[in-house]
């Protein structure tokens, strides 16, 4: 397909994101894939994201634990050890092999996990030491312990190392996790957030922890190649928010004096992991506010993605899970192709192929 007509595809025009020139705006978002054995890279992961990687593409890696409390869900990777670190390079040489701009999410829990996945059982930690209630998902939650607020600048410092072993593992930056019910999304959630120190009450406490995990992280590997995922209308993982719009506001605004590279949110449409409701909410308050790249993602197809591109709603749009099922899902949408249906049964489970390397390319199915 010749330039011009792929200009008339607006998800496929280049788009410079800070010092990164994009070629395209179709963006692989973070995926957990569980198939990272002992919490360390796997060799068959380098396999599946080059395979999704084209020339000047951005991909976003599955959420990675951050330290040896991050980690709520088996066999996740981690970035926090050498070994991971180490683990990662090949992953990370692939992506670049083939041009493309790969990025870590960096991740931490908080009370989404139980004591079995904790440093010798212990309490996993929050902000708060109101439990999740039962799920009817299968996971068990334990009871969190509440962080004393002397102990805040630890885990701040656990996000500025793991960033650092993201940039010595050769990625180009770090999405932080921001969203979805996790430690970050528990300090900014007053459903969640029950402290009574600097850190809770009114929103700028609330966002206190967010921002200081942004600066320290940009710190130390500038803040020209770090970015957030937020989820301000989610509520899933029992964290939701009275006034999203305000939450979203303030840290889009907050965030502009750091200079961040992206913010990338989750649309209100997206209140649980899986499915689409329909709501009057919209992003466009913060995507006026924010003066650096700005990422959507969450139920989005072909026309509506392009749609958004082209009423300048976003900058880029993040695929999860037609990605996920579409390695080559830049260019059926170049060819507005038929895409793959994914495969839910196998989104978490551990085969090393199945599910994961064997999606067929365009031709080949
Ligand atoms: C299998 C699976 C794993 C996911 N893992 C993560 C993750 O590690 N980090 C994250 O921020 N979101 C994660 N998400 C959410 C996706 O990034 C995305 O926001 C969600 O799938 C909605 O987008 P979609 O409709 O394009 O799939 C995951 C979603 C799925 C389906």
């Amino acid at each position: 397909m010749g330039d011009d007509q792929k200009l008339q595809v607006p998800l496929l025009t280049p788009y410079k994101m800070g010092n990164f020139q994009l070629s395209h705006r179709v963006v692989l978002a973070p995926l957990t894939r569980q198939r990272m054995y002992g919490n360390v890279p796997q060799p068959h992961a380098a396999l599946y994201y080059s395979q999704r990687t084209t020339k000047g593409g951005l991909l976003i890696a599955e959420a990675t634990a951050i330290s040896d409390t991050a980690i709520g869900y088996p066999e996740v990777p981690g970035i926090w050890k050498k070994e991971q670190v180490e683990a990662w390079k090949p992953i990370v040489e692939a992506v670049h092999a083939k041009g493309g701009i790969f990025v870590c999410q960096i991740w931490h829990t908080g009370r989404v996990s139980n004591t079995g996945f904790q440093p010798n059982g212990q309490a996993p930690i929050s902000c708060t030491d109101k439990p999740i209630s039962p799920s009817n998902d299968g996971f068990h939650y334990s009871p969190p312990r509440r962080l004393g607020t002397e102990e805040i600048p630890q885990i701040i410092d656990d996000f500025r190392l793991a960033a650092k072993n993201a940039m010595e593992a050769g990625f180009d930056g770090v999405e932080i996790h921001g969203a979805h019910g996790y430690l970050i999304d528990q300090f900014l959630k007053d459903q969640v957030n029950d402290r009574t120190d600097e850190y809770g009450g009114s929103l700028e406490n609330r966002c206190r922890f967010a921002l200081e995990v942004v600066e320290a992280v940009s710190e130390e590997i500038g803040a020209d190649r770090v970015g957030i995922r937020i989820s301000p209308f989610a509520d899933y993982n029992d964290s939701g928010d009275s006034n999203p719009d305000a939450l979203g506001l303030y840290l889009a605004e907050s965030l502009n004096k750091v200079g961040l590279l992206f913010l990338h949110v989750v649309e209100p449409r997206m209140k649980n992991a899986w499915e689409k409701f329909e709501c009057s909410e919209s992003l466009v308050p913060m995507r006026k506010a924010f003066e650096g790249t700005f990422i959507v993602a969450g139920g989005y197809e072909r026309e509506d993605g392009n749609k958004a591109i082209a009423e300048n709603r976003a900058d880029l749009v993040a695929y999860g899970r037609a990605f996920l099922a579409n390695p080559d899902l830049p260019r059926r949408f170049e060819l507005n192709a038929p895409l793959n249906k994914y495969d839910r049964n196998t989104f978490y489970t551990s085969d090393p192929i199945v599910g994961y390397t064997d999606y067929p390319f365009l031709g080949q199915a």
